[in-house]
């Protein structure tokens, strides 16, 4: 009996992982509840008018009209493709060390960059 308790709980345990798995994948992120609210606290004081970020490329991050917009080189997001997205190329930091975003700050937590990457991934969508 006791030595049938560890395959129980491994089984258990697997289907709990399993289940968090499905329901991660399913769930939809926000724009107005998830996203911004990063971009506020982490970019929007550099990248809003008159912000240094906003002199040297243009983006303005304090809207999702602005962030769709993106520098004056063009787009940053291209909806449907996180790998490709320079917005999530420079968060991830996989760019060069200078223009990791935020500039000479704490990269976001990972955390933070996966909702960003997954609502790239979803659509970009002004949800
Ligand atoms: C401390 C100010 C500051 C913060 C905070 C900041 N940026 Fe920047 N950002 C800059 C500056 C300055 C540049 C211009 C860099 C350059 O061209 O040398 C820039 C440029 C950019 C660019 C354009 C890069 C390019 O190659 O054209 C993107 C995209 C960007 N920032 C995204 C973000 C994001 C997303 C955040 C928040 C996660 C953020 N930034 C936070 C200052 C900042």
């Amino acid at each position: 009996m006791s030595r049938m308790q560890p395959a129980l709980f491994l089984a258990a345990a697997m289907l709990t992982f399993a289940a968090s798995q499905a329901s991660a994948a399913a769930e939809i992120v926000s724009y107005r509840l998830d996203v911004f609210p990063i971009l506020d606290s982490r970019c929007v004081a550099c990248h809003k008018p008159g912000g240094e970020g906003y002199q040297k490329s243009g983006l303005d991050l304090s809207t999702y009209d602005g962030l769709m917009k993106g520098t004056q080189h063009g787009a940053i997001v291209v909806p449907g493709d996180p790998l490709t997205s320079n917005l999530n190329v420079l968060i991830e930091g996989r760019a060069a060390m200078a223009i990791r975003m935020p500039h000479n700050q704490r990269p976001l937590l990972k955390a933070q960059q996966q909702i960003i990457h997954d609502w790239v991934k979803q659509g970009a969508n002004n949800n």
